[in-house]
């Protein structure tokens, strides 16, 4: 009773989706690090055609671009409050600084997308930047929000 309690004051607390207040902090850190696992596995292989170091093949790109695209919006729901201690590299600075971070994955679907949209054209000199942005994008979330 006392844990049903506590778990509801925290969704009351966030007004993050019905979905976070029944899972266990754990089980949202793994949900998230996979999502991110994940997304890093395809926008790797991206990087490396991108930058020169393996035969950029467009329809593989493309493929890789729509899947990061999906999984862009994974994450957010593994935020769940009481989860950033642990097997964790997400700061707490995510809670205090909620709706900037929540900012940062917005901006991550919207860039993965566009650049999902580009990457159709096969044309290296639009996809290049749309990749840097996405990339920034990580980059800065990552210099504000990870440990
Ligand atoms: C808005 C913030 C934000 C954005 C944007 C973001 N990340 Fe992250 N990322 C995080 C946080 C926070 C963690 C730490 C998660 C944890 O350990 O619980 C993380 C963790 C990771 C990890 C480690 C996962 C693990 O197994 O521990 C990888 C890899 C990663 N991100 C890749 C990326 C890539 C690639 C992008 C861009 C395509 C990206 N991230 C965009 C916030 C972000």
């Amino acid at each position: 009773m006392k844990k049903i309690a506590a778990l509801g004051l925290a969704g009351i607390l966030t007004a993050a989706s019905t979905a976070a207040i029944a899972v266990e902090p754990e089980d949202a850190i793994n949900y998230r690090q996979g999502a991110f696992s994940a997304m890093a596995w395809h926008f790797g292989t991206m990087g490396a055609m991108v930058k020169g170091k393996m035969d950029y093949d467009a329809e593989d790109f493309s493929r890789r671009a729509e899947i990061v695209a999906q999984l862009s919006k994974l994450p957010m729901e593994g935020f769940i409050p009481g989860s950033y201690t642990g097997e964790t590299d997400a700061l707490p600075a995510i809670e205090q600084e909620w709706d900037k971070f929540e900012g940062g994955m917005n901006t991550l679907i919207e860039n993965t997308a566009v650049l999902a949209e580009v990457a159709k054209s096969g044309d290296m000199d639009q996809i290049k930047p749309a990749f840097g942005e996405v990339g920034k994008t990580c980059k800065g979330c990552h210099d504000n929000f990870k440990d």
